[in-house]
């Protein structure tokens, strides 16, 4: 590490997307529906009635978004395969046009020297397998296993770093309790055992991986953490902070580290989870190569009887610093960061830790002089990297941090509101224009270490 603030030789600087956020091309050469071309096109879903359609258009754009990635410095980029693409129904036939398009990308990236890191499933699932009952459902999860080993053989002579799923726990929970993601439902047992499909999907994905791949495949998931604070120093609170810690954090990691879903969650596992079979949480819990972390916020929780099932919820403290979606507090990725070292990784050696997004959405606009000067997003990408600095001169085994996201792009349900990019994107037309933000990532990543905040 050259000084205090710089990141050990080797470091990855990367940033992230996914494809529904970003490459529209939703219908073209043959891709199949996903759940979230659906869903959008439902009255209500999305916050200003937009969807994927377009999106980007990086489908079409693509070289040029490598371009742009090139011009900043990023040095590895994480993008997600659109499993509708690859199998327009999910199942059996693989589309040859769908495949070659990641291929082309990976290609692209490789000969301008950025690592491709790729995500199996960042949450468009086939909408052909939503209609024979979707993550609730266990073949779905062989579905997914099969899916994995078709792209792994395809790109596997080139891809060496693999995530299988991204955020299991907002695909489940969001998707299928809270109904605020595809397919929108609002059941609980859909929800618990969605979880587990998907749990059990990333094991079978990861065997499928590692048959097809080189050995030196490294094989990950990604995970959203928040550390969880109780909204009081009450007996009460603290309890429903554990009991939210388990369901929020614990639900992934248990399994995936300790072969146990968390006591506190086990009669609603038990009642819930009707499938659970013999060898599921072996198969779950096989060693990772990484473990990828996004982390955006902390959650503050009170004891709540109203929220039955956990019966803790949410609360948003007042005089904290808040983004257009949450509270912004640095110090908790130091915090998360340490929690799943000591708690779940010191007890693998040699396994890396990558954080695999972190952004924030503030308003920005171009200006007259036509830049974006988003200072709040300088900021917060500064304090959150002051917080990997210091994790990593504890020792902690940090391989690499992804801004999320590379393009101002459709953030779900709240459709194009909310800008994530260090490129901004002017939805109207498609022109890119790197963001304040983006010259400051060019900074960080020539120095490898932190760069004033202005004066670039
Ligand atoms: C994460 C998602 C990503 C994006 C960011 C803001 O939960 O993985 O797609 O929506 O939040």
């Amino acid at each position: 590490m050259s000084d205090a603030l710089g990141f050990p030789d080797g470091f990855v600087w990367g940033s992230a997307t996914s494809a529904y956020q970003i490459e529209g091309g939703w219908n073209e050469d043959g891709k199949g529906s996903s759940i979230w071309d659906i869903f959008c096109r439902e009255p209500g879903r999305i916050a200003d009635h937009s969807s994927g359609d377009v999106a980007c258009d990086h489908y079409h754009r693509w070289q040029e978004d490598l371009e742009l990635i090139s011009q900043i410095g990023f040095n590895a980029y994480r993008f997600s395969i659109a499993w509708p693409r690859v199998q327009p129904s999910g199942k059996g036939r693989v589309h040859e046009a769908g495949l070659a398009f990641y291929d082309r990308l990976v290609d692209g990236l490789l000969q301008r020297g950025i690592q491709p890191y790729v995500t199996l499933y960042h949450w468009d699932l086939p909408q052909a397998l939503q209609d024979d009952g979707g993550w609730p459902q266990r073949q779905t999860a062989e579905r997914f296993g099969e899916y994995a080993a078709v792209v792994a053989q395809r790109l596997g002579d080139r891809v060496t770093w693999w995530a299988t799923h991204n955020e299991p726990f907002v695909a489940a929970f969001v998707g299928h309790l809270f109904g605020e993601h595809a397919p929108g439902l609002q059941d609980p047992a859909a929800a618990f055992r969605a979880m587990h499909h998907l749990l059990l999907s990333h094991g079978l994905a990861c065997d499928a991986i590692r048959s097809a791949c080189r050995p030196e495949v490294k094989v990950g998931i990604v995970l959203n953490l928040n550390p969880v604070h109780p909204a009081s120093d009450s007996d009460q609170d603290r309890q429903a902070a554990r009991r939210f810690d388990a369901a929020l954090n614990r639900i992934a990691l248990d399994p995936l580290f300790r072969a146990a879903y968390p006591e506190e969650l086990a009669p609603l596992i038990e009642s819930l989870v009707v499938d659970l079979e013999d060898g599921d949480l072996k198969r779950i819990a096989q060693p990772l190569d990484f473990l990828g972390v996004n982390y955006y916020s902390r959650s503050v929780v009170r004891h709540d009887p109203d929220f039955a099932l956990i019966q803790a919820s949410q609360v948003h403290p007042p005089g904290r610093d808040y983004s257009q979606m949450w509270e912004i507090y640095p110090e908790g990725l130091g915090e998360i960061l340490t929690r799943v070292w000591v708690d779940y990784v010191r007890a693998c050696p040699g396994l890396p830790i990558l954080i695999s997004e972190n952004g924030v959405p503030v308003p920005d606009g171009l200006d007259f002089d036509g830049r974006v000067r988003d200072v709040r997003r300088i900021r917060y990408l500064r304090d959150h990297l002051v917080q990997v600095r210091k994790a990593l001169a504890s020792g902690l085994p940090i391989r690499g941090y992804f801004v999320w996201s590379l393009l101002d792009n459709f953030e779900w349900a709240h459709g194009y509101q909310m800008r994530f990019g260090v490129i901004y994107v002017d939805h109207a037309t498609g022109r890119r224009v790197i963001k304040d933000s983006g010259r400051w990532m060019t900074q960080v990543i020539r120095a490898n270490g932190l760069a004033p905040e202005s004066g670039f």
